[in-house]
């Protein structure tokens, strides 16, 4: 077992916040169903080095990027955030430019490298890695090979059993591991979007999917469809000697903000 201190982090993602307080998605309140799992990251993990949000932090409405602010900030740790295809990434990196909450492309922490990619492709659902972003993962993975590392994005990299969604996989996923292959320490691959829990391996690379804040989608269906299962987060315990402990915990079910229909419309 590792016995040096890890590296904390909270992952959370697909917030959906819209500028006005109360708004719900699909029957769902988003502000309350965030707060209720902030309140439980709190409770369980009240003091990890950072939080990382892989996208949609906002739900298409720009002006919401305050109240994302409003809502993390007082967890009083930084929190490293990357655009999902509802945000806006021009708007995202003037506002979130500064302060604990912000769009960071990569950083070293706890002997570890992280790197926060953009897979959104704006005015349209889909995921791509554009040349920027495979050079950009190329560069931080070049610099340090000593580094174990972590590589975070919005959209899902591979398909995952959910035909409607994995229509929107990053279209040039191969790009991507064609890049990962080249480095023996990228230890995971984090992304949000499908709003459920996943994981798979590809050869040593651990390959995860988080719950979204708000309202969850059922897996392996043709069409969106909701989950009954409450909205949660991952946390992650990241090892200086390159060990990595994870896991998905959801709020309690009697805590999950009422109101859902079954099913959604495409
Ligand atoms: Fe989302």
């Amino acid at each position: 077992m590792p016995t040096a201190a890890p590296l904390r982090i909270v992952q959370i993602t697909d917030l959906h916040l819209k500028s006005t307080p109360g708004s719900r998605l699909w029957g769902v309140d988003v502000d309350a169903s965030l707060s209720t799992v902030l309140a439980r990251i709190q409770a369980r993990h009240p003091q990890p080095d950072f939080l990382l949000v892989t996208g949609d932090l906002v739900g298409d409405e720009p002006e919401a990027y305050g109240r994302v602010r409003e809502f993390l900030e007082p967890l009083g740790v930084p929190v490293y955030c990357l655009p999902g295809n509802h945000d806006f990434p021009a708007r995202m990196a003037q506002t979130l430019r500064h302060g604990l909450v912000r769009w960071q492309r990569s950083l070293i922490a706890g002997g570890w490298q992280i790197v926060l990619l953009d897979s959104s492709v704006p005015g349209t659902p889909e995921g791509h890695l554009a040349y920027g972003e495979l050079a950009l993962l190329d560069t931080a993975l070049v610099m340090h090979p000593e580094l174990p590392a972590l590589v975070c994005l919005h959209h899902n990299p591979v398909p995952t059993a959910t035909p409607w969604l994995d229509t929107m996989t990053v279209s040039n996923g191969e790009a991507l591991f064609a890049v990962l292959d080249r480095y023996p320490q990228v230890r995971a691959v984090v992304w949000g979007h499908i709003h459920a829990e996943f994981s798979a391996r590809r050869g040593a690379v651990q390959l995860l999917a988080t719950p979204a804040t708000c309202m969850q989608f059922k897996p392996n269906t043709p069409e969106p469809q909701l989950d009954d299962l409450p909205p949660g987060y991952r946390w992650f315990e990241l090892y200086p000697d390159g060990q990595l402990a994870t896991g998905v915990e959801r709020i309690e079910p009697t805590s999950r903000p009422l109101g859902l229909t079954r099913r959604v419309p495409a």
